[in-house]
C-alpha cells in the first residue's frame, strides 16, 4: 500500500501511483516536509539547504548553530510565535496571553483506510482503496497535542490532509487560527492559477506569477463564495494542458475560507489553506479537541489535465454519495426564469406538459411556491404551500406532474429568513444579527442561526413534512446571500468566534439528516448560482447549479474555470431563451444545448411558448444528451482550448476505452475570406481508426491527436461546433 515509513530515520512517504509525499522528523524532533512531486523512492531531504540567514532566528535547542531556523526550513505544519515569520499554519492564544506553539514529534500511526472528520464532508474510503497515515505532534509546554492526518488513495494519485488539535493542558487556550493543509515548496519557481468572479460569472481562471510576499485567495462571506473559489493551483511557467509540473488543492468546506501562497526571500514556496482565521477562534477547554475540515491534494507531471483527472475522479468516486453519484441525471425543467414569482398551478401543469411531451424528466418548481412570497422580499421560512397559487397543493401538482410521466422536485431555501414572515414574527431571535445594531439585509433577508439546534429541527420538521406530502425526487438547496453580522443569542461571549464554524456544522447536520433519511431524493445545490460551488456541498449534492448566468457564451468561460477542479457531472446547466435574461445576448439553440450539455442538463424556460422548430430541437437534443451522457459524465475531460484567450471554446470527452470521443464547443465570432482552424484532439488511440459524425470521413486517432481536426465553416457567430468520433470496427 501506499504509506512507507522508516522507523529509524523517523521518515515518511505516502506513494500513490504516480506521486510521492515525504516527511522527516529530525534531531530536534522538528517535523520537516521533505517532498511532494513525481515518484522518486529516494529521501529527497539531501536537497535541503541550511543557509545561515541574517534575522532568522534559531530554536534554543539549536545551541550556536546559526544554520538551524525554522523560518528557512521547510515545514509540515508551521506554527506561530517561535521564529518562522512565514504564514502559519496553527496559531493558539494560550491563558498567559502568549501565542507560542512548538510541535515536536512525537510518535505515529498507520490505519486502514480513510479517516473520517467528525460532523464534516470528507472524501471517504474503504480497507482496499485507501489507508490513514497520522503523525502526532506536541508542544511541551503549552500541552498541545496535533494530529497531522494523510489519507492516502494510491490510485486516484490523491492525499488528503486534516488535522485535529487537542488541548491536554488543565486551561483553555484560544485556537486562533488552525489550517488543513500547509505546503512548502523549497524548489523550483512556480504559478498560481485560481478561480475568481462575481454573481453570475463565477470561477474564471486567472493565472499569475508569485510575487515575493503573500498572494491571497479567501472568502468572508460565510460561503465559499463566488468571488474565489476554494482551490488554487501551482504549475511551472512551462506548464499547459498536458506537460509541465502542477500541484493542485481544493477544500472540502462550504464556509468562509483563506488560502495564502507565501515566496519568501530566498524564493520558497509556502501555501496554507483552511478556515478563514479572520472570522474564527476557538475557545478550546481542557480535553476539548478541534478537528479541521479537510483539504485534498494531488500532483501531475503531464499539465493541468491530468491533474483535472484526479480531481474529478476522487469527487466523483469518493466525495459525492448516494444514488445519484455515478447515475444518469435526470433531464431537468425549472420554472424560474421562465416565470419567476408569477405562476399558479395552470401556469406550471402548462410548461410540464409540453417538457413531457418533448422528453423531459423532471419539472422543478423553483422559488415561490410557499408562504406569501410573490416577489423577494416575504415569506422566507415558511415553508408550507401558498393554496392560492397552488390549489390542491403541492400534492396534486406532484400528482399531476407524475400522470405525465415525469417526476417533480422543488426549490428551497432552508438557511434564509424573511421579516416579513410568520417565522420571524414567531422566532426573531433565530436570525443572525447584533443585539442592538440594525442588521445587514442582503436580497431584503437575513439568515438563520444555524448553530442552533431548534432551528436545525425546525428546519428538518419543516422540509420532511413537505417531503412526506407527495412524491418529491428532487430538491434545490439554495442559499442566496452573503452572511455578516455574526453573532449567536445562544453562544457565550468567549463562544461568538465560533458561530461561523458552528453555522457550517449546523448546516452539514441538517443535510445529513434530510440526505440519509431521504436517500432517493437528488439535491442539488446552489447559491445565486454557483457562490458556494465546492466540494463539502458535493458531499451531499452530487450537482450544485453552476451560475445564474445562463448565457451560453457566458457559460464556456465560467465551466471552463469550474472544469480545473469540478467533474462534469456536478454541474447545473441549462438551456434558457434569447435574448438571454442576464446578458440580451442571443445564441442559436444548438449551441445553448451544446454548452448545457457539458453538465448535468436541462431547461430554463417556458417551452411551450417555443415555436415549432425549436420544440423540434428540444426533443432532439434531449435524445442526444441521452445518448452522450455515459460518455459526457463518465469519459475523460479535456480542455481544447482556452475561452478567455482564445476565439472558441472547445472541450472533448474521451471513452475509457478510447473507442468513442466527443468534441463539443462554438466558434464565437465568424470572419469572412479565412481559412478553418484545426484544432488537436486529446486523448484517442493513435493506431484506432475513428469516423467522424457517422460520416465517410475516417482518421487515425494519430492524425487527429497530432494534425488535429478542421473545425465547420462557420457562419454567424457563436457557431456550434459538434464532433462525434467512434472508432471503426475492422
Ligand atoms: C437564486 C438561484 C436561481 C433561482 C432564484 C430564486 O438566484 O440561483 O436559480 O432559484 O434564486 O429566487
Amino acid at each position: 500500500m501506499g504509506i512507507y515509513i522508516n522507523e529509524q530515520e523517523k521518515f515518511f512517504s505516502l506513494k500513490t501511483n504516480n506521486t510521492e509525499y515525504q516527511m522527516q522528523a529530525d534531531e530536534y524532533g522538528v517535523l520537516k516536509h521533505i517532498w511532494y512531486g513525481e515518484r522518486v523512492e529516494n529521501n529527497m531531504s539531501y536537497l535541503l539547504e541550511y543557509p545561515d540567514v541574517g534575522f532568522s532566528g534559531n530554536p534554543y535547542d539549536a545551541g550556536n548553530d546559526r544554520t538551524y531556523s525554522l523560518n528557512t526550513l521547510p515545514l509540515e505544519y508551521a506554527c506561530s510565535g517561535i521564529g518562522d515569520f512565514r504564514i502559519p499554519a496553527v496559531s493558539v492564544k494560550h491563558s498567559d496571553g502568549s501565542c507560542a506553539l512548538d510541535l515536536r514529534y512525537k510518535s505515529f500511526k498507520i490505519k486502514k483506510g480513510k479517516y473520517n472528520i467528525t460532523g464534516m464532508p470528507a472524501v471517504y474510503g474503504n480497507e482496499s482503496d485507501s489507508e490513514t497515515l497520522e503523525i502526532i505532534l506536541y508542544d511541551t509546554s503549552g500541552k498541545i497535542e496535533i494530529t497531522l492526518r494523510y489519507g492516502v488513495l494510491e490510485k486516484y494519485d490523491i492525499i488528503t490532509r486534516s488535522a485535529v488539535i487537542r488541548n491536554l493542558g488543565q486551561k483553555s487556550v484560544i485556537l486562533e487560527k488552525a489550517a488543513s493543509l500547509c505546503l512548502d515548496i523549497p524548489h523550483f519557481e512556480w504559478e498560481l492559477v485560481h478561480f475568481h468572479g462575481r454573481h453570475a460569472m463565477e470561477r474564471l481562471s486567472q493565472r499569475s506569477p508569485l510575487i515575493n510576499g503573500i498572494q491571497e485567495i479567501a472568502s468572508t462571506r460565510g460561503t465559499s463564495s463566488h468571488q474565489h473559489n476554494p482551490s488554487f493551483i501551482l504549475c511551472s511557467p512551462e506548464c499547459t494542458e498536458n506537460s509541465g509540473e502542477c500541484i493542485g488543492s481544493f477544500f472540502v468546506y462550504s464556509g468562509s475560507f483563506q488560502a495564502q501562497v507565501e515566496r519568501d526571500e530566498l524564493g520558497q514556496i509556502r501555501a496554507v489553506m483552511g478556515i478563514h482565521p479572520g472570522l474564527f477562534s476557538w475557545n478550546l477547554k481542557p480535553g476539548d479537541i478541534f478537528e479541521t475540515p479537510e483539504a485534498v491534494l494531488t500532483y501531475s507531471k503531464n499539465g493541468f489535465s491530468k491533474l483535472s483527472y484526479n480531481f474529478h475522479k476522487v469527487i466523483r468516486e469518493h466525495i459525492c454519495r448516494g444514488k445519484y453519484k455515478l447515475a444518469e441525471r435526470p433531464v431537468l425543467i425549472n420554472n424560474w426564469e421562465a416565470t419567476y414569482f408569477d405562476f399558479n398551478s395552470d401556469k406550471i401543469l402548462e410548461i410540464a406538459k409540453e417538457s413531457a411531451e418533448l422528453g423531459v424528466d423532471m419539472l422543478v418548481l423553483d422559488d415561490g411556491w410557499f408562504g406569501k412570497r410573490d416577489d423577494d422580499c416575504s415569506g422566507l421560512g415558511d415553508w408550507f404551500v401558498n393554496e392560492k397559487k397552488l390549489q390542491g397543493g403541492i400534492y396534486e401538482l406532484a400528482e399531476n406532474v407524475k400522470n405525465m410521466g415525469m417526476r417533480f422536485g422543488l426549490w428551497f431555501e432552508p438557511e434564509m429568513i424573511s421579516e416579513d414572515s410568520e417565522l420571524y414574527r414567531e422566532h426573531p431571535e433565530w436570525a443572525i444579527r447584533i443585539p442592538d445594531r440594525q442588521p445587514t439585509r442582503g436580497r431584503y433577508q437575513l439568515v438563520l442561526d444555524m448553530s442552533r439546534e431548534d432551528v436545525q429541527d425546525y428546519l428538518y420538521k419543516v422540509i420532511s413534512n413537505i417531503l412526506d406530502s407527495a412524491e418529491i425526487s428532487y430538491i434545490k438547496w439554495d442559499m442566496n446571500r452573503s452572511i455578516c453580522d455574526w453573532y449567536s443569542g445562544f453562544l457565550t461571549a468567549e463562544g461568538q468566534g465560533e458561530l461561523p464554524h458552528r453555522y457550517m456544522l449546523g448546516l452539514y447536520a441538517l443535510l445529513e439528516r434530510l440526505t440519509s433519511d431521504y436517500p432517493e431524493i437528488l439535491f442539488e445545490g446552489c447559491s445565486g448560482g454557483g457562490g458556494r460551488f465546492d466540494a463539502g456541498m458535493l458531499y451531499y449534492c452530487p450537482q450544485i447549479w453552476c451560475s445564474d448566468d445562463t448565457d451560453a457564451y457566458e457559460r464556456t468561460k465560467i465551466q471552463y474555470g469550474t472544469s480545473f477542479i469540478y467533474p462534469v457531472s456536478s454541474v447545473g446547466s441549462h438551456v434558457s431563451v434569447v435574448p438571454n435574461h442576464q446578458t440580451g445576448r442571443i445564441t442559436p439553440m444548438e449551441t445553448r444545448a451544446i454548452t448545457a450539455m457539458a453538465g448535468s442538463f436541462g431547461y430554463e424556460l417556458d417551452l411551450s411558448s417555443l415555436s415549432e422548430q425549436d420544440k423540434q430541437s428540444v426533443k432532439l437534443h434531449i435524445k442526444k444528451f441521452r445518448e452522450y451522457a455515459p460518455l459526457i459524465h463518465n469519459g475523460k475531460y479535456y480542455r481544447l482550448s482556452n475561452p478567455i484567450n482564445d476565439n472558441y471554446a472547445l472541450w472533448e470527452f474521451v471513452s475509457d476505452d478510447e473507442t468513442e470521443a466527443l468534441v463539443h464547443g462554438m466558434v464565437y465570432r465568424t470572419e469572412p475570406n479565412m481559412k478553418r482552424k484545426s484544432i488537436k484532439l486529446e486523448g484517442l488511440n493513435p493506431d484506432y481508426q475513428y469516423q467522424v459524425n457517422g460520416s465517410s470521413e475516417v482518421y487515425s486517432g494519430a492524425a487527429l491527436m497530432k494534425g488535429g481536426i478542421l473545425l465547420p465553416k462557420a457562419w454567424g457567430d457563436y457557431c456550434p461546433v459538434e464532433f462525434h468520433l467512434k472508432k471503426q470496427e475492422g
